[in-house]
């Protein structure tokens, strides 16, 4: 996959994209990542990227011209998607990050400043994704979260190709909890299913626990359905795929 970053600020990404599974995948080749500098598309000798917003009020905005200039320049796979990183995008979760990673490539574009003139989203975006309800100082790292989530349902980033299918929400669930060497710590023990080595009771005791987990901290991930509701008796189904779980 094809993922190309576009900053005032790139230097705020390169790290990230040199350490651990991204690093990586990026170095495998599984995952192609191009950062691109706005700047160079705004006019000598200022290179200014920003001025101040027609109307009046505080802060700058990002003028269209350079971003417009940035999207143009990246060279285009055929199935891409344009996306900009926006409070005031739809919120991204596991579901979008899956339907994202079927796309062989991501344009993401950062915004800066007040946000970015309305007329560049209008041209040039097809889509504007938020991670989450708060004002961040720039997109970057909405950016590298997009990525990262994405890049985990791309075939062979991962090491263990399971791993993103047990992951926390990929089946509306919460994951069941980890435990590693040593068999004790402060006094707290390993539970004994997971030495018994049998595999069968061991993924029975998981599902049960995720479903345990979900219930305690996520409740909002599983619905009442009125369908099977008696008096006197809390019945729930999952979401999405999860009721497979249940069955
Ligand atoms: C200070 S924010 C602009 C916020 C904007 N004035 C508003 O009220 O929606 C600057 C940039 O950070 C990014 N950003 C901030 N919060 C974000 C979030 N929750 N999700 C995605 N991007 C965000 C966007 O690219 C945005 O253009």
């Amino acid at each position: 996959m094809r993922v190309d970053i576009l900053s005032i600020l790139p230097g705020t990404l390169h790290s990230y994209l040199q350490e651990g599974m991204i690093g990586r995948a990026i170095r495998e080749g599984r995952l192609d990542v191009n950062v691109v500098n706005v700047r160079d598309f705004a006019p000598p000798p200022h290179r200014q990227t920003d001025d101040g917003p027609y109307g009046g009020g505080p802060g700058q905005v990002m003028r269209a011209a350079p971003l417009a200039g940035a999207v143009r320049s990246v060279p285009r796979c055929k199935k891409n998607l344009v996306i900009l990183l926006s409070a005031q995008g739809a919120r991204f979760n596991a579901k979008t990050a899956r339907r994202l990673a079927g796309c062989e490539q991501l344009i993401l574009v950062c915004g800066r400043y007040e946000g970015v003139d309305q007329r560049f989203i209008d041209r040039c975006i097809d889509e504007e994704l938020s991670i989450g309800d708060y004002v961040l100082t720039g997109g970057e790292l909405p950016a590298l979260v997009v990525l990262d989530a994405v890049a985990r349902f791309v075939p062979g980033v991962l090491g263990n190709e399971q791993s993103a299918e047990n992951d926390s929400f990929t089946n509306g669930l919460l994951e069941y909890p980890h435990y590693t060497k040593p068999q004790e710590f402060e006094g707290l023990a390993v539970p004994q299913v997971l030495l018994s080595g049998d595999h069968a009771v061991i993924a029975e005791w998981r599902r049960q626990e995720a479903l345990r987990r979900t219930r305690r901290l996520r409740p909002d991930l599983l619905t009442p359905d009125p369908a099977h509701r008696r008096p006197g008796r809390a019945t729930v189904v999952l979401r999405g795929p999860a009721d497979r779980l249940l069955k």
